[in-house]
């Protein structure tokens, strides 16, 4: 199987907790090879444009200020099945309903708050990662 990349973002709930290393040791664990990363604060305009497909959700104001609360750090990963393998090591976006040991399960405190973003196709993803670490 060939390799694939994808997009993490490890958001400021984490960040602010101190949990940069343990998500990335977790992700190293589950094969991951971190390509590109960096730390940024992203403006409101970015993290509307970034979640714009939730933008009539009712959720979307405050995901926006969770998203502005603090920096973050987005990275490209590889792996072989890096979209879905990614998916699998976050889990559900609820952490009460993701599976044990998965990145959300150890670390987000709330469906919002929820540690970690990773692209849901591998068009996005290519999508993504232009966002981030286009030229
Ligand atoms: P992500 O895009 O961040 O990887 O998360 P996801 O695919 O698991 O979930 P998605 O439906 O794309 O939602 C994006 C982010 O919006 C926040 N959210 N809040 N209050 C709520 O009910 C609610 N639902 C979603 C979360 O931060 C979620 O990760
Ligand atoms: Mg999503």
């Amino acid at each position: 199987m060939p390799t694939e990349r994808t997009l993490a973002i490890i958001k400021p709930d984490a960040v602010g907790k101190n949990l940069i290393g343990a998500v990335l040791a977790h992700l190293e664990a589950d094969g991951f090879v971190i390509r590109e990363m960096r730390m940024q604060t992203l403006t409101g305009e970015r993290a509307r444009d970034f979640y714009a497909i939730h933008a009539e959700r009712p959720f979307f104001e405050s995901l926006v200020d969770f998203m502005t609360s603090g920096p973050c750090v987005p990275m490209v990963l590889e792996r072989e099945d890096a979209v879905a393998g990614l998916r699998r090591s976050i889990g559900a976006t609820d952490p009460s309903e993701a599976d044990e040991g998965t990145v959300r399960r150890l670390y987000a405190e709330s469906v919002e708050r929820n540690a970690i973003h990773a692209s849901d196709s591998p068009e996005n993803a290519t999508v993504e990662i232009g966002f981030f670490f286009g030229e």
